[in-house]
């Protein structure tokens, strides 16, 4: 089980809701009240990207350096999902090469392709 902590999606929307590790962020968010826009649900059209962070993930005080901790899983993310965001700018070519590389999923998701591995505070992309 991991935690998901929805901010910022408008009234009444503010929780933090108990998900099973592999469930799907846009399912999790539907289920527990939470509004994401969605047009295709299929990675293709942009619209349900939510900033995320990954509470996993301690960042170091100079801001350098990350460290996962040993509850942290390595995050794959599709090249469906990584062509969207580098089309709409939400993230760079660069980042989407890192997250290839190191199976680390990238600050902004698709809710529609996001699978829940470690504990996350999700946020509006605007
Ligand atoms: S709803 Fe279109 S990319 Fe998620």
């Amino acid at each position: 089980m991991v935690n998901v902590i929805f901010c910022g999606f408008g009234d009444g929307m503010d929780k933090r809701v108990i998900a099973r590790n592999g469930d799907i962020l846009l399912r999790v968010a539907e289920s527990n009240g939470v509004k994401i826009p969605t047009e295709c649900k299929d990675g293709m059209c942009g619209s349900c990207a939510v900033r995320l962070e990954d509470l996993s993930v301690t960042k170091q005080m100079d801001g350098t350096a990350e460290e996962y901790d040993v509850h942290g899983q390595s995050v794959y993310m599709e090249d469906k999902e990584l062509d969207t965001l580098v089309g709409m700018a939400a993230i760079t070519k660069k980042e989407a090469e890192v997250a290839q590389q190191f199976n680390r999923q990238t600050a902004v998701r698709l809710a529609c392709q996001c699978v829940i591995k470690n504990d996350i505070l999700v946020k509006p992309f605007e």
